[in-house]
């Protein structure tokens, strides 16, 4: 009986571990401290071009609050950070992005200014945009990192986003064509605002592979061998003839359980150190948990002879 509530227990503690979590928010940015002690419930580290995305999105009224860092800049760099509407148009992303552009001028004052994008031979000259975007600001810190603040407003009901951004020279305090090359060229996504899922050509979906990994090991060293292992010892001890084919079943299936189970916890916590931006704390202490209880167990029965299980 107590082993049936065992194994129960583990079914359940297993659903609990695979139901998805909430909020993605990955990588260093999720540590980052504004000095202006603003908050934002979401941020991503963008996969090019050292920049970080930090947002606050109120789904009903379309409000996108956001700061863009970038950083590993100097004062003769121009950034930019840009929504383009069109969702599908990834392949040509600069045109009719609407840009939010930043840079020091040589006179050591920050500019920050919207810019419309509809050429490729553009000089990011200021203009309306398409959406509305209110408390723009900028700041240029440590004499290499530039954050660009807005809010702006989405049409209700669009949670998906096809973000720009950029990063090239300034002259004589205009902005001049960036770069071409890969990471430049590569710096898109779309991004889901309230999920913080991204997909881009060049490899968002590394985490969502890492998570479905850790899922499928422990699903299979919990919720299969664990359980498979317990019912060999369990029903086929009874069986005379079957002496001592069970132990070695069961042994062999409890020992490859936890090699398995050892993999998913570490893909666990290779998931968790990438995912600095929030803790899943219940998910983090039932993993932690079960991984000791799953050792005690492998080390109490390897220091038992064979003969205590006939
Ligand atoms: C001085 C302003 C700019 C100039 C002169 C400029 C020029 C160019 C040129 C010539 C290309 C190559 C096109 C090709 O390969 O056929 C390009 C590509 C690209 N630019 Fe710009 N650009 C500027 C600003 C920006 C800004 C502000 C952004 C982002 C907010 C941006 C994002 C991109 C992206 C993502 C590509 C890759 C192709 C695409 O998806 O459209 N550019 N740009
Ligand atoms: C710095 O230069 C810009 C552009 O030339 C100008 O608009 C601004 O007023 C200047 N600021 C100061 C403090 O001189
Ligand atoms: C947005 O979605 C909600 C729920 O799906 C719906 O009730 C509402 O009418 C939508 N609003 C607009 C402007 O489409």
């Amino acid at each position: 009986m107590a082993g049936m509530l065992r194994l129960a227990m583990a079914f359940s503690v297993l659903l609990s571990l695979s139901l998805p979590s909430s909020h993605a928010q990955t990588g260093a940015c999720g540590n980052y401290k504004f000095t202006s002690n603003k908050i934002f419930t979401s941020c991503s580290d963008l996969p090019y071009l050292n920049s970080f995305l930090h947002w606050t999105f109120e789904q009903s009224t379309g409000k996108l609050q956001m700061a863009y860092r970038h950083t590993g800049i100097t004062t003769s760099n121009w950034v930019a950070w840009a929504i383009n509407p069109n969702l599908n148009s990834e392949s040509s992303a600069m045109l009719g992005a609407q840009s939010l552009v930043a840079f020091q001028q040589s006179n050591g004052t920050t500019r920050v200014y919207k810019s419309p994008i509809s050429s490729y031979q553009t000089n990011l000259a200021e203009g309306n945009l398409n959406y509305v975007v209110s408390d723009l600001s900028a700041e240029y810190l440590n004499n290499d990192e530039m954050i660009i603040f807005a809010t702006w407003t989405l049409p209700t009901n669009s949670t998906t986003i096809l973000q720009v951004w950029q990063q090239g020279p300034v002259s004589s305090d205009s902005p001049s064509v960036h770069p071409t090359v890969a990471p430049n060229t590569n710096a898109k996504q779309t991004l889901n605002l309230l999920s913080g899922q991204t997909a881009s050509s060049g490899g968002g979906g590394s985490r969502i592979r890492k998570k479905n990994i850790h899922g499928i090991l422990n699903a299979v060293s919990w919720g299969v061998l664990m359980p498979f292992g317990a019912m060999v010892a369990r029903y086929l001890k009874v069986f005379k003839s079957a002496d001592p084919a069970w132990f070695y079943l069961h042994a062999t299936c409890q020992t490859s359980a936890y090699v398995v189970g050892v993999a998913g916890w570490a893909t666990g916590l290779k998931l968790g150190s990438d995912s600095t931006g929030i803790q899943y704390d219940t998910h983090r202490n039932i993993g932690i948990t079960l991984f000791c209880l799953g050792t005690l167990q492998v080390f109490r029965h390897s220091s038992h002879p064979i003969s205590t299980h006939g």
